[in-house]
């Protein structure tokens, strides 16, 4: 018999997206059909950033092939605080609008902890309003961030058992690290939460079932830190050398992990697909439909 390496399963995010993101078409067309309005997202842009503008234009993308309609508010660079704080009320003041998304990172000098308060909780289709991370973190109904909830469905579209298992999360953000936390506990998984000032880390994640890794560190964790078998979720991406880079050296896990999302095609469909999902749950809620 040789003995040859053992090769993760690797996700297909997108795969997966396209069947949700179906699901979601066809109840938009119900929705129309009934006589509604779909529903619609506004995007709010300060400056141009390359990589949001790339972000950005892929949401409307999503949101027009579901037959939502959406709509883009762009603010120069220059922008300040109380201009970008009316724009945000007058959104959450138009009827027409059911989700807003003011994209990440906001240049120098403009707080994205105010934004995401100045959002009505109702329309908060990227979850970071404190209501909204509250609800979270009390097990509530509420709207909920994209990325943890796409990981979820990457967990339960390829069954990875996860109550009572060891799940670590590397990171510890708003957007991220502490949503996916609390969604794994509630799942009854023993959640450890690692960052920067961690003490050995990979001696964590040997211990793990699930590890999350969502730093921005271009390949940092390492074949030697997986167990044989567990699944490794990617949420990073960097470019090095024109590449796109997740946060796990995916060469080198492949060989160990049980199952790995890889930095394209992995998480990212599934953030924009939950983005959809919020919006039309948004609509559905304050429509009362
Ligand atoms: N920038 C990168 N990802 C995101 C996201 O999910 N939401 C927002 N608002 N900005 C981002």
């Amino acid at each position: 018999m040789t003995d040859s390496p053992s090769t993760a399963v690797v996700a297909d995010g997108k795969a997966i997206a396209d069947d949700i993101r179906s699901q979601i078409a066809d109840e938009v067309t119900s929705l129309v059909e009934a006589g509604h309005r779909p529903p619609h997202l506004t995007v709010v842009l300060v400056g141009d950033n390359p990589a949001s503008l790339s972000y950005i234009k892929g949401k409307q993308r999503a949101c027009t092939r579901v037959g939502f309609s959406s709509s883009e508010a762009d603010l120069p660079e220059d922008t300040d605080m109380s201009t970008l704080l009316a724009v945000i009320d007058r959104l959450n003041e138009d009827d027409g609008v059911d989700g807003i998304l003011v994209q990440l990172p906001l240049p120098s000098g403009l707080s994205a902890d105010a934004v995401a308060l100045a959002i009505d909780p109702a329309k908060d289709v990227d979850g970071l309003h404190p209501v909204n991370a509250g609800k979270l973190m009390a097990g509530q109904p509420g709207l909920y961030a994209c990325t943890p909830l796409g990981i979820m469905e990457v967990l339960d579209r390829h069954k990875v058992a996860l109550k009572g298992a060891q799940a670590v999360v590397i990171g510890r953000s708003n957007i991220v690290g502490k949503p996916i936390s609390m969604l794994l506990q509630q799942r009854h998984a023993t959640v450890t939460m690692c960052h920067s000032r961690t003490r050995d880390i990979a001696a964590l994640c040997r211990e793990a079932d699930v590890v999350v890794a969502a730093t921005g560190v271009a390949r940092m964790v390492k074949a030697d830190w997986i167990r044989p078998g567990a699944t490794v979720i990617d949420v990073g991406v960097s470019v090095i050398d024109g590449k796109l880079v997740g946060d796990i050296d995916l060469e080198g896990v492949s060989k160990v992990a049980g199952l790995v999302t890889p930095p394209r095609g992995g998480v990212g469909p599934l953030t924009i697909t939950m983005l959809l999902k919020n919006t039309l749950q948004a609509y559905r809620d304050r429509k009362g439909l």
